[in-house]
């Protein structure tokens, strides 16, 4: 890696785009996951110049740089305003703070709601099933208790009724989804709030996903219901700027309806020779590329922008629904109400993993899920408005992957390996048997991770939550090799 005499800067740049080359396309309105493309000329190039210019800045002291603490306030604000906070709403003070990514939001809204209670031994927080994983992940961290309640396997939410009835006196936040990633639905979050306020609990809106599409969707005359600093008991809301505000990736906003409530939010310590250190977010020395390039995106696409963006967005989504309500086998988990497009099959015939494999074939690139709990395996599409000149493809496309997944069949699994998924413990996961599944899949490192999944989704998909967690953090890690 490291050359004796260094790489001429031609080569390097060739070397990269040589390896981005295996990569899943980030633009051209094919793939359903990971990437936000709003497919608008020049935003990308845009995005990469701020981002040149900003990026060797430290946002650990804003009183060195106040060019960063300038956009962060900015993309605060920004987010605020379209969140129902700022001057003449019912969140008047509203601050927060720009975080990497959504997973860090979530981790410091809990920390904030932990800290703020510190007389509790035992803080617990109360999460919907279909809350993202990043809760799980905030509990583990801060050794809080995740109390999850069940939702409801037709509606995909969660009934306030449950939620209010999981809080407890050591609660310190209740939260709720606007919308879930997985299905793309708004859950009761006005319900949700007043149960939580009357408890005098915290209440987190994880607008990660959608909060900033949500808002311009309602301005079309979309139906979206109250979720944001209008609903009393809201307390803080995230929302990412590297997903529907486009931002290139490593920027989401924390905010609170006031400053006391992102007090205990905030890391200082002085108690050792060198700096003061007051962090306001989990890393300390943090890049100002991502940051001055999300100012740049918010800037350049402006209010007109991003409502046109939406309404793409929308019209693609509508498109993608029909295309999936005109297939026979499937159906779509939930009326889309946000940007997802979720589907699952209702034939046991037709195998939704090879459905993926036939999609993924025909260059469109889907997100399957598992089954869990009482919902079944299905696939997942985040639409984003690059999709919208591509929808009268997938149609055709959709219909002939269905086709060639039912003349594949289903995936079985060998009766052997199916034993194993389903009566295996973690515990009883050993290096070796980890290595051979992954040699009999063709996920042994090196070779890469194989064209088609379906068998390994088949085989996770028959595992319990806590095998999969172990099965996916092995394969991983037969993947992450240093190469010398
Ligand atoms: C609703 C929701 N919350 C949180 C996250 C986590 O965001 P990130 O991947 O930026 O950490 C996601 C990511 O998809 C999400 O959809």
């Amino acid at each position: 890696m490291i050359d004796e005499d260094g790489v001429p800067a031609e080569r390097v740049l060739a070397e990269i785009r040589e390896l981005r080359a295996l990569d899943r396309p980030t633009h051209g309105g094919r793939l359903f996951a990971y990437v936000y493309d709003p497919a608008v000329p020049g935003l990308d190039e845009l995005a990469a110049a701020a981002h040149a210019g900003s990026a060797h800045v430290n946002g650990l002291d804003p009183t060195a740089f106040p060019s960063l603490l300038a956009m962060e306030n900015a993309l605060v604000g920004a987010a605020a305003r379209l969140l129902g906070g700022g001057p003449g709403t019912t969140a008047p003070e509203a601050v927060g703070s720009v975080t990497s990514g959504g997973t860090e939001s979530l981790i410091l809204a809990v920390k904030a709601a932990r800290d703020a209670r510190p007389e509790l031994t035992a803080p617990r927080i109360v999460v919907p099933a279909s809350g993202h994983a990043a809760f799980a992940k905030a509990a583990h961290l801060l050794g809080v208790t995740l109390d999850t309640v069940p939702v409801d396997p037709r509606t995909l939410r969660p009934a306030a009724a449950d939620v209010a009835a999981a809080i407890r006196p050591e609660t310190v936040l209740v939260a709720c989804s606007a919308p879930s990633y997985a299905h793309g639905v708004v859950d009761p979050v006005a319900e949700i709030a007043a149960a939580a306020a009357a408890a005098g609990v915290r209440c987190h809106v994880d607008a990660c996903f959608g909060g900033w599409t949500l808002p311009y969707l309602r301005r079309l005359g979309v139906p979206v219901p109250p979720f944001d600093f209008a609903v009393d008991g809201v307390t803080s809301i995230s929302v990412d700027l590297h997903k529907y505000a486009y931002a290139p990736k490593g920027v989401s906003v924390l905010l609170h309806r006031d400053p006391a409530l992102r007090a205990p939010q905030y890391f200082a310590y002085a108690d050792w020779p060198g700096y003061t250190m007051v962090n306001p977010v989990l890393a300390s020395t943090r890049s100002g590329g991502p940051i001055a390039a999300a100012y740049a995106t918010l800037r350049h696409l402006g209010d007109a922008g991003y409502l046109r963006l939406a309404a793409a967005t929308r019209d693609a989504v509508t498109a993608l629904a029909d295309a999936v309500r005109g297939v026979d086998g499937l159906r779509l988990m939930a009326e889309p109400e946000s940007t997802v497009v979720c589907l699952t099959a209702t034939d046991p015939e037709l195998d939704l993993f090879v459905l993926v494999d036939e999609l993924t074939a025909r260059g469109w690139h889907t997100q399957p899920q598992l089954r869990y709990a009482d919902l079944p395996p299905s696939v997942h599409l985040t639409v984003t408005a690059s999709v919208a000149p591509r929808v009268a493809e997938f149609g055709p496309d959709l219909a002939a992957a269905v086709a060639a997944a039912r003349a594949a069949g289903p995936v079985r699994l060998p009766a052997e390996l199916l034993a194993l998924a389903t009566a295996l413990t973690p515990q009883a996961l050993t290096p070796e048997l980890v290595a051979g599944l992954a040699a009999g899949l063709g996920l042994d490192g090196g070779r890469g991770v194989p064209e088609r999944m379906a068998v390994v989704n088949t085989l996770l998909d028959a595992a319990p939550p806590a095998l999969r967690e172990r099965l996916l953090v092995e394969f991983v890690s037969l993947l992450q090799r240093p190469t010398y």
